[in-house]
């Protein structure tokens, strides 16, 4: 709808009417104003099959959503760095949510992945900005093409679960511009999104859904993003604040609490009312865009979604070994299928993304032409059973090849809690111990969402990295194991050997108030190339079918100015005996700088598809942001003069042409402090000291815990409070009340997130079932201030609870 109309609109809208628009009906869905004909839009997760709740709502995907196709998740979709991948998936997602009448698709997910023990790593895509930056763009391009809007998520810094709700992300300027930022950037620069979420965590001590730096001067003014911003579920603190900060939708709705706050801003003249049109301006925006662009749609086909979800899955693997090149498999062997994901794959994650899948296909199912048997190997990947392991002994014995399907179960790796290791689970070590000492022919099926330590990798002859596949994900292992389809992904992130080599270990999760990303710029193969670290297998890294030469690098221009524009080609050859796909990757290196930089960066990527014997020329653009750092000094992205190297190569370690050219930069002052930080010179950035983090931030370290004696305000969670006397009591209730209750799901998970949840986020999300006056005697309690008094408060307030539940249900239609 044109602008001037909705502006017409919302001069008839009362204010109470304005403030409501800038929240959740429910929560799923904006509101209606029935009588202005403005249209209430339901949106759903997110990001790789649709979580259409609809009756019971929640945000960690424990009530059931309505059957859809679950796709590849985020891990695997960047790692076969396929625009055209991310692209058919956004149009599949926008053609689902299209039959669902969705107006906006909660994804994609693109935070970086700081550390392998993220526990959303499996639904994010990349340790690196830029293949993050572009996969993201193409999803969203492919989703908005049918009409649906995205919400690119979580904006920004979230690269941890532990305390997300609270937990400040201390980030030097350049750190944020260069390595957590630029995925959305280009996002929001190329594919135009509907919509940005902004996440839990705070930034250098503001909360995200606050912060004006980041929703309004660099989203809004400096990118140039014209949609709306909502809220991560809860992620509200001072909405009055948010409102004026560039946080235009509050989700899920308060119950009126929040609403009721704007109103009072608006009338006490606190909140410009300007502000708030404003913020309704870009809510209505969309939401009659979801009706007037939305495209119609055949009905959609779920059988013709799974074969997509199988095409797709098979983009995703990633080859890690093959000695002796024992795959592909012939079929006309004797195979042992070993470990329960053979039949039962783990092909999603837990938490908002949980898919109610149309249909799962296990590999044994997939493989129906081969001679095979099965053993279980383990039960439910925790428990050790000795049992299991020796029949699964004998099943491979028997066998010509063993196929162990091992990796991470559910419990390992989800929303809402980060791993404390990076080792699988025993039994699964075990399993593949065992099998590979009986079976010299033993071949190993990853299903995890991130990093594994692989202390049995030499004794195993192949290992395919079958990441959390989506429903075809079975189907799709066959396909490559039996060499129907020739892998061809990639690692969009790094396998350490151990956790410990990664730069972050030391820092990460931090503390109860802050973490501290003291490694900067050095994330995933930034750090272990500047180092020079023996990994177990590098960022970009792949094996395939075939073989591909490299040749004849060649530049359009031999030196370069602004508007450093620069085409670089090349010739790749399939070198093999089969049809295959290579994933061409190109760095920048600076060879000289004054600034402190990596020691190189990704900066281009192309798939290319090549028959055996088949060569083809490959052309990558570079442009300014291909050369360019971030001066913290002008705040602006510019050039250093001198000589960079331009690498080709099959991975980040694997470079196979390079050619140098002469750059004539535009940046004049530089900070060259050698002096002050030197760690980032070197890439010593294991153990950076105090003085050195707080010269790079600028400032002094803010505190780590709450000091003793400190008094609890609504930001704090029980957490916090667990040394206290009612802390801990309340605590011991909320573990309690979780316990047993399986559907739920983990308990102690469960329990965790409910510790970790701010008590303001608290009061917000029940709707008024935990009432303020509740709150504050909660937090007098804990405080010791009038306990007795405080408590029969709490008590009174709990009696009520019924008639407010009954109060809330309505919300949440
Ligand atoms: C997650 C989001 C999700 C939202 C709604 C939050 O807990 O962080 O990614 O979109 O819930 O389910």
């Amino acid at each position: 709808m044109e602008k001037g109309k909705i502006k017409e609109i919302i001069e008839q809208l009362t204010l109470k009417e304005k403030a409501g628009l800038c929240s959740g009906r429910s929560f799923w869905h904006t509101k209606e104003v029935a009588r202005l004909g403005i249209p209430s839009m339901m949106v759903a997760d997110g990001p790789h099959g649709l979580r259409k709740q609809a009756s019971k709502s929640d945000m960690l995907g424990i009530n059931k959503s309505i059957v859809a196709t679950c796709f590849p998740t985020g891990v695997g979709i960047a790692a076969s760095f396929d625009r055209a991948v991310a692209k058919r998936l956004g149009e599949a997602l926008g053609d689902e949510a299209l039959d669902e009448n969705l107006g906006v698709v909660l994804g994609p997910a693109i935070n970086i992945k700081r550390s392998p023990l993220c526990g959303r790593n499996f639904e994010y895509m990349s340790e690196d900005p830029y293949l993050a930056g572009e996969m993201s763009a193409e999803y969203v391009n492919g989703v908005q093409s049918r009409g649906v809007g995205v919400s690119v998520k979580h904006f920004a810094v979230n690269s941890q679960e532990k305390f997300r709700m609270s937990i400040s992300a201390e980030v030097d300027e350049r750190t944020l511009r260069e390595i957590y930022f630029p995925a959305f950037e280009n996002t929001v620069k190329k594919a135009k999104p509907w919509t940005v979420m902004c996440a839990y965590n705070k930034i250098n001590g503001e909360y995200c859904s606050e912060n004006k730096w980041l929703l309004t001067d660099v989203l809004r003014k400096e990118w140039g993003f014209n949609g709306f911003v909502v809220s991560d579920w809860g992620a509200v603190n001072d909405r009055v604040k948010g409102v004026a900060a560039g946080l235009e939708l509050e989700m899920p709705g308060t119950g009126g609490r929040n609403d009721r706050k704007i109103v009072e801003a608006v009338e006490a003249g606190k909140l410009d009312e300007k502000i708030l049109d404003k913020a309704c301006e870009r809510v209505l925006g969309v939401v009659f865009d979801s009706i007037e662009k939305k495209q119609s749609a055949p009905k959609y086909d779920r059988e013709k979604e799974h074969l997509l979800a199988r095409t797709l899955a098979r983009e995703t693997m990633v080859l890690l070994k093959n000695e002796g090149n024992i795959l592909p498999l012939k079929k006309d062997k004797k195979y042992a299928f070993i470990g329960a994901f053979a039949k039962t794959p783990r092909y999603q994650g837990g938490g908002s993304s949980h898919i109610n899948s149309y249909k799962v296909v296990g590999a044994w199912d997939a493989a129906t032409d081969i001679q095979k048997e099965y053993a279980r190997g383990y039960q439910d990947g925790i428990t050790e059973d000795q049992k299991l392991i020796s029949e699964a002994v004998e099943t491979a014995k028997n066998a010509d090849i063993a196929i162990v399907f091992a990796g991470l179960p559910e419990v390992y790796e989800s929303e809402g809690f980060d791993r404390r290791h990076m080792n699988m689970p025993k039994s699964h070590l075990d399993l593949i111990e065992a099998v590979s000492k009986v079976n010299p022919n033993t071949v190993v099926v990853l299903h995890n969402g991130s990093p594994v330590e692989m202390p049995w990798i030499k004794d195993v002859k192949a290992v395919l990295e079958a990441y959390l596949g989506g429903e075809a994900v079975g189907e799709a292992t066959y396909d490559i194991l039996f060499g129907d389809v020739n892998p061809s992904g990639k690692l969009a992130e790094t396998f350490p050997i151990y956790l410990n080599d990664v730069a972050s270990s030391e820092y990460y999760p931090g503390f109860t108030k802050t973490v501290e990303y003291r490694e900067g710029l050095y994330v995933g193969y930034r750090y272990f190339d500047k180092k020079k670290k023996k990994v177990l297998f590098p960022f970009g890294y792949g094996l395939s079918y075939t073989d591909f030469e490299y040749s004849d690098i060649k530049m359009d221009k031999q030196s370069l100015k602004d508007p450093y524009e620069l085409r670089v080609s090349f010739k790749i050859k399939n070198t093999g005996e089969r049809e295959g796909k290579e994933i061409c990757q190109l760095y920048v290196k600076d060879i000289i700088s004054t600034v402190y930089r990596p020691e190189k960066e990704l900066k281009g990527f192309e798939k290319i598809s090549l028959k055996a014997g088949e060569e083809k020329e490959v052309e990558i653009k570079l442009d300014k942001r291909s050369f360019a750092f971030y001066n913290t000094i002008t705040h602006n992205w510019e050039v250093e003069s001198g000589e960079y190297e331009i690498l080709v190569g099959a991975s980040s370690a694997d470079i196979r042409l390079s050619t140098k050219i002469e750059i004539e930069g535009d940046a004049k002052e530089m900070s060259d402090d050698k002096m002050l930080f030197p760690s980032y010179y070197s890439g010593d950035v294991e153990d950076v000291k105090d003085e050195e983090f707080s010269a790079l931030i600028g400032r002094a370290l803010s505190d780590r815990e709450f000091p003793e004696g400190y008094k609890f305000t609504v930001n704090n969670n029980l957490y916090d409070a667990r040394h206290t006397k009612w802390g801990r009591r309340i605590a011991k209730l909320a573990m309690l009340a979780t316990k047993g209750k399986d559907d739920l799901g983990d308990p102690e998970i469960m329990a965790q997130i409910a510790l970790q949840t701010p008590m303001e986020a608290m009061c917000n999300f029940s709707k008024g079932v935990l009432s303020e006056k509740m709150l504050y005697s909660l937090l007098d309690l804990l405080n010791g201030d009038r306990p007795t008094r405080a408590f029969w408060k709490l008590i009174g307030g709990v009696f009520k609870i019924p008639y407010y539940m009954r109060k809330a249900k309505k919300h949440d239609l």
